[in-house]
């Protein structure tokens, strides 16, 4: 079977059906796809019907695919039978170099070697996972956050021996499924979003070590500050709303101030590079709006937050 394209995959593989297989499958059959799974562990196949049931109501919610059927998946506890046939494999086995290296080599015998296999792998390097291959250049991670049905990022990476096209056309699979795929350009530990949760929480463990404020409030400064911005256009292109001139105007003085707070990370230092890197970047990133198209945008989508918010933990 050749590879198809990714908006005319019709059947795909779900190895491992615990937490994040479980609501891989949920997410897939809600796109109209046909599911096969397989899982060692004891009652795999009601496990993972009851982990269908509790995303359903929120796939309804998200919105269904024609054809989207809850009971669409069948079970084998074989993982080479279960990928016969797919043309797409998701393996969410545990987080074990060993474990996942030895399983994905060994689906390769139920599947052509143009089939994409995508590990869940939230820190595992894909250079590791796809290690035992005939055909590494197929193995890919794609990292989803959990729930992986209502959380839309994923990350995609390669390893080494990974083509750019299998990046390419997983990205726009996850695409097809409403996902917003992110490509990162190389493998690196903790691919973007835990390095970035990492780099928040280190300094969330410093404040409580140096007892500033409780536990409660240092979540709200986060929730009811920055993160609702951040939910809506992330750290960069807020930042450049923050200066009426530009990007550029805060990455050539702010970074400054993070170093007088002594932050739990050390010293930030801005080199030439990555300076053009990121002024570009963010260039690029407002798609051509101003200022002031952006702010609107951002207050709209703040004001919508904040509404739904309201009556739960923002006063009245
Ligand atoms: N939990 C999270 O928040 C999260 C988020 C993103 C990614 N991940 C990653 O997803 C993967 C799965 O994590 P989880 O939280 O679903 O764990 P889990 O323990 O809930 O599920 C793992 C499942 O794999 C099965 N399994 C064990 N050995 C297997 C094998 N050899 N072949 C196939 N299946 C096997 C287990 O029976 C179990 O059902 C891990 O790589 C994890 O790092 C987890």
């Amino acid at each position: 079977m050749a590879r198809p394209a990714p908006d005319q995959v019709r059947r795909v593989a779900v190895i491992g059906t615990g937490l994040i297989g479980g609501a891989w499958a949920a997410l897939f059959l809600s796109r109209g796809l046909e599911v096969s799974a397989s899982d060692p562990g004891p009652n795999g196949e009601e496990s993972l019907r009851a982990m269908i049931a509790r995303g359903w109501p929120v796939l309804e919610k998200l919105g269904l695919a024609p054809g989207a059927d809850p009971e669409r998946f069948t079970f084998n506890a074989d993982p080479v039978k279960a990928v016969q046939g797919c043309q797409f494999v998701q393996e969410s086995a545990p987080e074990k170099e060993d474990v996942k290296a030895a399983l994905v080599a060994s689906l390769e015998a139920g599947l052509d070697p143009d089939i994409v296999i995508a590990s869940s792998a939230s820190a595992l390097l894909p250079s590791k996972i796809q290690a035992r291959c005939k055909h590494p250049e197929r193995v890919i991670v794609g990292h989803p956050f959990n729930p992986p049905y209502l959380i839309p990022l994923v990350e995609v990476v390669g390893g080494a021996k990974t083509a750019p096209e299998t990046l390419d056309w997983a990205a726009s699979f996850y695409t097809h499924c409403g996902k917003r795929a992110l490509k990162l350009k190389k493998e690196i530990a903790g691919f973007v979003a835990n390095r970035l949760q990492g780099a928040v929480y280190r300094e969330i463990i410093n404040l409580a070590r140096m007892d500033i404020a409780s536990m409660a409030d240092i979540d709200a400064a986060m929730s009811q500050g920055p993160g609702l911005r951040w939910a809506v256009m992330g750290p960069s292109l807020n930042f450049h709303l923050a200066r009426r001139t530009g990007f550029w105007d805060f990455i050539d003085s702010f970074p400054n101030e993070f170093n007088t707070y002594d932050l739990a990370d050390g010293k930030t230092v801005v080199d030439a590079d990555t300076r053009k890197r990121m002024v570009d970047g963010v260039a690029e990133a407002t798609g051509g709006r101003g200022n002031d198209a952006l702010a609107r945008e951002r207050d709209k989508a703040i004001i919508d937050l904040i509404a739904t918010l309201r009556g739960r933990d923002l006063p009245e």
